[in-house]
């Protein structure tokens, strides 16, 4: 299981000491939400600072977008060092360019999709993902609790990528908690993304540990 804490709960006043103390916690990735305004109500940040963060950290930078058509940023979002860029089925029509234009960027591709978004919208593009991503609550802000059908949703991606023979990641986002983390993973989920339940319970490393010792 990989541990990605969403930068949307941390201190955006000390973004540098937070990332190093992330480091310090033996976390390998880190999850950055973009937000537009548009296809989600809030409103974050975008490559600049990105950019900045990439200057002071070595982690795995988890991009997810929530912002309309983002074709037109995938490369300022690679040139600003994200290492992953996921992008949402519902704002691209022609998500399978959109997914190898993050290739050509020289990013791994992803793919979310809302709670109410079928699987079988991205059934024809598991081979070439390195991750789909499962919200479980409706995006746009940190603290909301998680969607229980969408637990019913991962076991059957993981059938899907299964009989596709990928190594395709499984993501959830939204509502993770330290009680639901290992019944996430025991159905499938390589990576969880944490926000409020990892930053609003410090220190980090033993916060780390706890969601280790829960899911092993
Ligand atoms: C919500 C974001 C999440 C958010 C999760 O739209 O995509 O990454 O930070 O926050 P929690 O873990 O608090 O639900
Ligand atoms: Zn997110």
């Amino acid at each position: 299981m990989i541990l990605s804490p969403s930068m949307l709960s941390s201190d955006f006043t000390n973004m540098e000491s937070e990332l190093k103390a992330l480091e310090k916690a033996g976390l390998k990735w880190v999850h950055l939400d973009v937000m537009d305004g548009m296809f989600v109500p809030s409103i974050t940040f975008g490559p600049p600072i990105i950019k900045a963060m990439r200057a002071k950290s070595n982690l795995f930078f988890d991009c997810h977008l929530m912002i309309n058509d983002p074709g037109r940023y995938i490369e300022s979002f690679a040139e600003a060092g994200a290492d992953l860029i996921c992008v949402h089925a519902e704002t691209c029509d022609h998500l399978e360019r959109v997914c190898a234009q993050i290739v050509d960027a020289g990013a791994k591709p992803a793919v979310a999709l809302n709670p109410h978004t079928p699987l079988e919208t991205i059934k024809y593009l598991i081979p070439q993902l390195y991750m789909v991503l499962i919200m479980s609550v409706n995006p746009g802000f940190g603290g909301q609790k998680f969607i229980p059908f969408c637990l019913d949703k991962v076991q059957e991606l993981k059938q899907m990528i299964t009989d596709a023979k990928a190594d395709t990641l499984i993501q959830i986002d939204g509502g993770v908690t330290a009680e639901n983390a290992r019944e996430l993973v025991d159905a499938g989920v390589d990576v969880l993304v944490s926000g409020s339940a990892f930053f609003g319970y410090p220190p980090y490393d033993e916060r780390h540990k706890t969601f280790q010792n829960i899911c092993k």
